[in-house]
């Protein structure tokens, strides 16, 4: 240990060297770290208030239901109830906030139901899917499902306790 200490003169060039790479870093960290960095937490604090910034475009269904009632209880009472309406009807909060002013497009049926029901292996079996063009037959979805409330009662459906 004594002679460790005798011979400290060779510790001094990596020392040195240590000192000076944190020096370095602690430059280069004062120059790119965002000054609100931490401030909350780990992240800039000003994110908060730029994302603030950003228009709503969601209203939620909360809001739909409000208004509409009628097809908030069609679809409750359904296989869609746990679908909400922007998930098909797209962001409204426009519409919510002013409904005469924008008044919204129906969505369209032949792209609509295809996103979600479209036969595909990598969906969990339980999943209604189905080869659309076949099953269809080319016709639209809703001249035979109503989309609020889509299940069409089968044979299949008597005493299986199935819902609408
Ligand atoms: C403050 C009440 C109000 C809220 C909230 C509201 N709506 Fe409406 N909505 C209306 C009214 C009123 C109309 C009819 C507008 C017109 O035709 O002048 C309408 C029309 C519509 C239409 C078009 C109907 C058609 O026959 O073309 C759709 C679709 C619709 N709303 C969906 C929604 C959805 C989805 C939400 C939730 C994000 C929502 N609305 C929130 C009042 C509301
Ligand atoms: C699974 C998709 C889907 C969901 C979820 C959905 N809608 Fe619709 N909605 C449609 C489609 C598709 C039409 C157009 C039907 C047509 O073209 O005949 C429509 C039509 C409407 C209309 C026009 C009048 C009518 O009844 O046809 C209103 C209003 C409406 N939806 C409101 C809502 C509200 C409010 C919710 C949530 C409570 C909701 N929708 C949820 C797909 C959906
Ligand atoms: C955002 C995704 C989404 C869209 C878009 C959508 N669905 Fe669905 N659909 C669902 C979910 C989720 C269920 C319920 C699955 C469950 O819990 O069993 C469902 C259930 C159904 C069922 C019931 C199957 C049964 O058990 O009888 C039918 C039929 C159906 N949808 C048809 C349609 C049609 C027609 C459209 C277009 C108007 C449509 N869906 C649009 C997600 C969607
Ligand atoms: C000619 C009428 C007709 C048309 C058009 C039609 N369907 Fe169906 N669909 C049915 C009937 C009847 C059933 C219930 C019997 C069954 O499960 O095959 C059904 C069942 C379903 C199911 C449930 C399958 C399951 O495994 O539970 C889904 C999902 C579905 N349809 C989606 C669609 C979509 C998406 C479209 C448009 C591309 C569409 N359907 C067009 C008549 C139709």
């Amino acid at each position: 240990m004594r002679r460790f200490l005798q011979d400290w003169a060779h510790l001094l060039l990596p020392a040195g060297v240590l000192i000076a790479g944190l020096g370095v870093f602690l430059v280069i960290r004062a120059a790119v770290v965002p000054k609100s960095f931490g401030e909350y937490g780990h992240y800039r604090g000003a994110a908060l208030e730029m994302i603030r910034q950003k228009p709503v475009s969601y209203a939620g269904q909360d809001m739909c239901v409000m208004c509409h009632d009628d097809q908030a209880k069609v679809k409750a009472a359904g296989k869609h109830a746990t679908v909400h309406c922007e998930a098909c009807h797209g962001p409204l909060a426009k519409h919510a906030e002013d409904p005469a002013a924008n008044v919204p497009k129906l969505p369209d049926v032949a792209v609509l139901c295809k996103r979600c029901h479209e036969q595909d292996p990598a969906k969990p079996s339980w999943f209604p899917q189905v080869v659309t063009a076949e099953h269809s037959g080319g016709m639209k979805c809703t001249e035979c499902h109503q989309p609020h409330s889509p299940h069409i009662a089968t044979e299949a459906d008597a005493g299986s306790g199935r819902g609408k």
